[in-house]
């Protein structure tokens, strides 16, 4: 059998290796990385536009695990050389960087990239920014783009939380005095002198909003419902978006039988029928490669030869020619029988 398709990512698979400069605890389980070139395999950072993620890479436990963060530096931060990104712990790789990674570790990590970023010449002038809870990281690489002008709009930025702890980068966005950028921190309750009591709402909106916009949202599903209701048929807002949530398990006990083909050799692994594709060949240390792992980037774009299979409905981004000839991205396709692929492979990863 011949396979003859590659994935979209470039030969090198887009990799940069990046040394821990700092690292800040917020509090336990959340963590903040500040990341440098490491200065030997990679000698300056790649750029970055505000709203980008990067996909780290690190052999956790045996497996060979990718998963994406979102940046909250800017684009003039990266240009000076940092990566910032902020971790909390939930996952193996999200607790494997928070409980072991120290300063002075070397990751690998992607290339920034992702469409969450402002669009000059189709997006408003002025920005209007939601971040509920956690979501500020994107949003604070937004505010600091404008705040430094690398982007060309102007701001307001709904920072809304359940407890006024949770308002992190607090000292950066106060020292945000260009004009440029506005912040409205929102609490559901007890909210401090500073801060809007409750959520965001309409009301909420254009009580400092008076001018179209283009609404940026990151922060979960339940967020942008919410979002949704309150500004359906709202004329001021002239476009929306919101960033990609990660892909979930599901709930399914079946057990699946897979046939991949990688670099030459044939590997027949276990796969749950809860879990992506691409989780079963991590789980089974395959070097397949991946990025942003929500279907969007194309990295990880693979051909099934055999066997039935369903994508995850929030992350099929595949044109109506790659449904027909049967291409998936395991980032978000769910086993539906025993099946058989071929994938691409992580270029920087060792062939087992
Ligand atoms: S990793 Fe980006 S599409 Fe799968």
């Amino acid at each position: 059998m011949k396979y003859t398709d590659v994935s979209l990512a470039p030969a090198d698979g887009g990799k940069q290796f990046v040394r821990v400069q700092r690292v800040i605890e917020h509090f336990p389980g959340l963590r903040t990385f500040v990341f440098r070139a490491d200065g030997e395999r990679t000698k300056t950072l790649a750029p970055q536009r505000a709203g980008n993620y990067i996909a780290i890479t690190a052999d956790v436990g045996g497996s060979r695990v990718t998963r994406a963060y979102t940046l909250a530096s800017s684009p003039k931060e990266a240009e000076s050389g940092i990566y910032i990104s902020t971790v909390k712990k939930a996952g193996i790789l999200s607790s494997y960087l928070v409980d072991e990674v120290k300063e002075g570790d070397v990751l690998e990590v992607s290339r920034p990239a992702g469409r969450f970023v402002y669009e000059r010449g189709k997006d408003c002038a002025h920005v209007t920014g939601v971040a509920g809870g956690a979501g500020i990281t994107s949003m604070l690489s937004m505010a600091k783009a404008a705040e430094e002008g690398s982007e060309n709009y102007r701001m307001t930025l709904f920072f809304c939380v359940k407890n006024a702890y949770e308002f992190l980068f607090r000292d950066v966005l106060d020292g945000m005095k260009s004009g440029r950028v506005q912040v409205v921190y929102v609490v559901e309750s007890d909210a401090p002198d500073f801060a809007e009591s409750g959520v965001f709402t309409r009301e909420l909106l254009h009580k400092y909003v008076n001018e179209a916009t283009t609404l940026f949202a990151c922060g979960g599903n339940e967020l942008y419902g919410h979002i949704l209701r309150e500004l359906a048929g709202d004329g001021s807002v002239r476009g929306m978006k919101f960033s990609q949530n990660s892909v979930t398990d599901r709930e399914d006990d079946r057990m699946f039988s897979l046939s991949v083909h990688l670099a030459g050799r044939e590997y027949v692994i276990p796969t749950r029928a809860s879990e992506t594709l691409m989780v079963a060949m991590e789980r089974a240390g395959l070097g397949a490669l991946s990025q942003c792992r929500v279907g969007e980037c194309g990295f990880c774009r693979s051909t099934v030869t055999a066997g039935r299979y369903s994508v995850h409905p929030e992350h099929d981004e595949r044109s109506s020619e790659d449904v027909r000839r049967g291409i998936v991205h395991p980032c978000c396709t769910y086993p539906e029988s025993d099946m058989e692929i071929s994938v691409p492979q992580d270029p920087a990863a060792e062939v087992i």
